[in-house]
């Protein structure tokens, strides 16, 4: 491994990485804009410019491959020239509205002007101004913030492969635009938002909604699909406002798709399940929680009792963690011991392969399983054993096959649609689910439950990664966390616990953990990939 010395500071490096990653590795903060170790390396920003003893000019870090001894200084009169011109000539047509910029607390050009900038300007003519523009369904471009890093362009061509963005015009009247008729409408055009180091590109959801300083962070997976992209939830006031990618070499680098972002509106949907039900004389009335959960237990032991053993069944929906299909599927057990597993319904498309524009190499994928956890609720229904199928097999038995049954829902979108299955329209039905459907109108027992973003669990992703994740925010008042109900249903002691589950399921659950606040301090922001 190369050693190198930065600013009296030795670090070792890995091989044929360049200077500003070897620091970045290293924990050593230097300045940069246009670098991204996901993208191609332009060393157009050059605030990264730095002096290597034995070559007489600055040379940019982002470039420039480490070799073993070499001496390092950011700190030289020469670099600290470099940097103070770069960004004096970078803020001279900037406009300086960061009290109004949606990246004020999360900009680079305000750190970096407070580290390495001047305290007051020299220019005194008229700024360039530059215009507002609507470049995609998601997406505004504020041009006139724009530092031209091409980090957007880039991951247009590079990421994406779609090549909406470009660069118009050259000097001080160079601008990114989309052309005419082609907006940046790609399934992940949100990343160039993450991607722009100021406030240039929005997202349209998040403008103006929060300052950036007020959100906490939590660590959670997506809920969209079978990818299990690693994500943050950030929320302040128990209300999420977005969603940002968390870097996972293995899963989603430093990507996630828009539906991913976008995934956290269900959470807050109006029309959220809030008040618990049962049905008397043929209508459904508001009852309190514990009502209900004891009313659907008594209902169902009664069904057994009077058509013995193999006459329930309980839906496990691909939306749930793996320890609550656990539970569930013991509770239903524990007063059936013949109760058939469904696996809930699992909406399915075609893959969005993303490519590299020159080389046609895949650079991301959008599973096209639209659920996040299939394959963690099929794995928990084997472990269950007994009679185990799938929604569409159970949606052909006829109606009167199965006289009981728990149905869990919990999708971010209507997932029953207009016409509900033959064998769910008949018999007892308790459903438990977040947003109203076909099936929560017509069940016998309905139970509000708390949404992803409202709970911890885990999901096995397509590739069988099992990963963790924490609630973030608190369910709506009236709905429970479903696993907290089936700990109290099945007599359990002590408080619902997912990891104690999770121990419980064994391998790969147990090794499922969340990362810690060392992990996530330590995680890498950046990791270099050779393109
Ligand atoms: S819009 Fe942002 S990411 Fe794109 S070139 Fe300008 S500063 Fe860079
Ligand atoms: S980060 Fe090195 S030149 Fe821009």
């Amino acid at each position: 491994m190369p050693k190198i010395t930065v600013d009296g500071k030795t670090i070792e490096c890995k091989d044929r990485t360049n200077i500003l990653q070897a620091c970045l590795d290293a924990g050593v903060e230097e300045p940069y804009y246009c670098y991204h170790p996901g993208l191609s390396v332009v060393a157009s920003c050059r605030i990264c410019l730095c002096e290597v003893e034995g070559i007489p000019k600055l040379v940019p870090s982002c470039q420039t491959q480490v070799r073993d001894g070499m001496v390092v200084h950011f700190n030289s009169s020469k670099s600290i020239a470099n940097q103070k011109q770069t960004m004096e000539y970078l803020l001279i047509n900037h406009p300086l509205d960061c009290p109004v910029c949606d990246q004020a607390g999360e900009c680079l050009l305000q750190d970096y002007s407070y580290e390495y900038g001047r305290a007051q300007s020299r220019f005194e003519e008229d700024k360039a101004k530059k215009p507002k523009k609507d470049v995609g369904p998601d997406v505004l471009l504020y041009s006139d913030r724009c530092i031209m890093c091409t980090r957007c362009v880039r991951f247009t061509r590079e990421v994406s492969g779609t090549s909406e963005l470009y660069v118009d015009g050259r000097g001080y009247k160079e601008e990114i635009d989309i052309f005419p008729g082609q907006p940046l409408n790609n399934k992940l055009s949100l990343n160039v938002v993450d991607l722009c180091p100021v406030g240039a590109l929005l997202d349209k959801d998040f403008l103006f909604q929060q300052r950036v300083w007020l959100l906490k962070r939590t660590p959670s997976i997506s809920p969209v699909d079978a990818g299990g992209e690693n994500i943050y939830l950030e929320w302040n006031e128990g209300k999420l406002y977005r969603i940002k990618p968390r870097y996972n070499a293995e899963v989603n680098k430093w990507w996630i798709n828009d539906d991913t972002r976008h995934s956290y509106k269900a959470v807050h949907a109006e029309n959220r399940l809030r008040q618990a039900m049962k049905k008397e004389l043929g209508a459904l009335i508001a009852c309190g929680f514990n009502d209900a959960a004891e009313t659907a237990v008594k209902q169902l032991k009664q069904i057994v009792t009077d058509h013995g053993q193999g006459s329930l069944y309980a839906v496990l929906s691909p939306m749930m963690a793996c320890e609550e299909a656990y539970l569930l599927g013991q509770l239903i057990r524990s007063i059936d011991a013949q109760a058939t597993l469904v696996l809930g319904p699992v909406p399915r498309s075609d893959d969005d392969v993303f490519k590299h524009y020159l080389d046609g190499k895949e650079t991301f994928r959008i599973q096209g399983e639209k659920v996040p956890n299939r394959k963690g609720i099929e794995h928990v229904m084997q472990k269950l054993g007994g009679s185990a199928i799938d929604f569409a097999t159970f949606s052909t038995s006829t109606a009167g096959a199965v006289k009981g049954g728990w149905i869990v829902g919990g999708y971010l979108s209507n997932w029953i649609g207009a016409e509900v299955p033959a064998v769910l329209r008949s018999g007892f039905r308790v459903v438990q689910d977040i947003l109203p459907n076909e099936l929560t109108r017509q069940c016998d027992v309905l139970l509000p439950s708390a949404a992803w973003a409202e709970k911890s669990g885990c999901w096995e992703n397509y590739q069988g990664k099992v990963q963790a994740f924490d609630a973030a925010v608190a369910p709506p008042p009236g709905a429970r966390v479903e696993g907290n109900v089936y700990h109290k249903l099945l007599g359990k002691s002590g408080m619902y616990d997912a990891e104690v589950l999770r121990n419980e399921l064994g391998e790969p659950y147990s090794q499922a953990k969340l990362p810690t606040e060392a992990d996530l301090a330590g995680q890498p922001a950046f990791e270099f990939v050779e393109l």
